[in-house]
């Protein structure tokens, strides 16, 4: 059954609404307080409001309600005294959908109630409809870039986490650097796409257990800007970041790292944040070239390496949170294991 409130100061219109909507469930509240109070409470699919009232009016009561997010989209239909006292175009400005003179007409009443009643319930279903299908695409946009992830990641085959876990760190770092929430889940989904461009790597170099020769190096350096070529065409907000990520997720603070050499805040923030991720989970993961560090020797490293491979900042958020950091990888190489 649909909800109705009444805002009215008078109880006889509140006793003769409460007769003629009987097909609604009723709700009334005698000022404006009261009224915005029950508003949250019910969140009602319709409020009728009077608008002279004392203490507050119905003006107030109606901008007060338009300024709450819980029930800023109920409709609004004010009451107005038919003698010109009332101004329905300040009910209008003020959010209201419509206004019914006082005396009512039972018929024109019930028709208004009901058509806006309709309305809101259509709209809040389409709505409903909409975010439903924004978060499926969402969800179905974070899979698809998962699975191409892995498809490098199969090639190289590195341990199967080391994506999610890269992204993950991204996620906790951009929330150090107090990102807010949609900053870093961008980035946490981008991140995973950092090492794509090992898809054109040859396996015999992405697999060699030993040391690479120098020219097997220039190649395996190569799936930066590989990846950037894959990423960069798309028209996607969310795969040009990937592709920034891809290109420079191997360059040093201190300017000796690769594709371009670029020195300190030249590198987006974005491959600074990665290139931390990155290689803490590779130094603390088995590799075909070499076997786990313990947490000491990576925190040593990276107290080592700050201010040269990694950005100072970025790499004080590590140190500073190390045992954090650890914690999440582990729970993470768990939760490998129990799949
Ligand atoms: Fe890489
Ligand atoms: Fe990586």
């Amino acid at each position: 059954m649909s909800k109705i409130l009444v805002i009215d100061d008078t109880p006889e219109y509140i006793s003769m609404l409460t007769s003629l909507l009987l097909e609604y469930e009723v709700f009334a509240a005698r000022d404006g307080k009261k009224g915005l109070q029950l508003a949250e409470m019910i969140l009602p699919d319709l409020i009728l409001l009077d608008i002279n009232m004392p203490l507050m009016t119905g003006y107030e009561v109606c901008r007060r309600l338009k300024l709450i997010n819980k029930v800023k989209e109920i409709p609004v239909i004010f009451l107005t005294a038919n003698d010109g006292s009332d101004f329905e175009e300040i009910g209008f400005k003020m959010g209201a959908v419509d206004y019914i003179a006082k005396p009512f007409n039972a018929s024109v009443l019930k028709a208004r109630v009901k058509t806006h009643i309709d309305l809101y319930k259509l709209q809040s279903n389409l709505q409903q409809q909409v975010d439903q299908s924004v978060e499926e695409i969402r969800k179905l946009n974070h899979e698809i870039t998962f699975i191409s992830a892995s498809i490098a990641e199969l090639k190289s085959k590195e341990t199967g986490q080391h994506l999610r876990r890269v992204s993950e760190f991204c996620y906790l770092i951009c929330k150090f650097l107090g990102k807010n929430e949609s900053e870093c889940e961008k980035i946490k989904i981008a991140s995973v796409l950092h090492d794509i461009g090992k898809v054109g790597i040859p396996d015999t170099i992405l697999n060699k257990p030993e040391k690479l020769t120098s020219n097997e190096w220039k190649i395996m350096e190569t799936h930066s800007q590989l990846g950037y070529d894959m990423l960069v065409d798309s028209e996607f907000e969310s795969m040009q970041l990937a592709a920034k990520i891809a290109l420079e997720h191997h360059e040093r603070w201190d300017g000796t790292g690769y594709p371009m050499g670029k020195v300190g805040e030249n590198i987006s923030l974005v491959g600074r944040i990665c290139s931390v991720a990155d290689v803490f989970d590779s130094l603390l993961d088995r590799r075909v070239y070499k076997d786990p560090w313990e947490g000491q020797r990576v925190k040593e490293y990276f107290e080592k390496m700050s201010g040269t491979q990694f950005d100072p900042q970025i790499a004080s958020i590590l140190l500073e949170n190390f045992d954090m950091f650890i914690d999440t990888w582990k729970s993470m190489q768990k939760l490998k294991r129990e799949e």
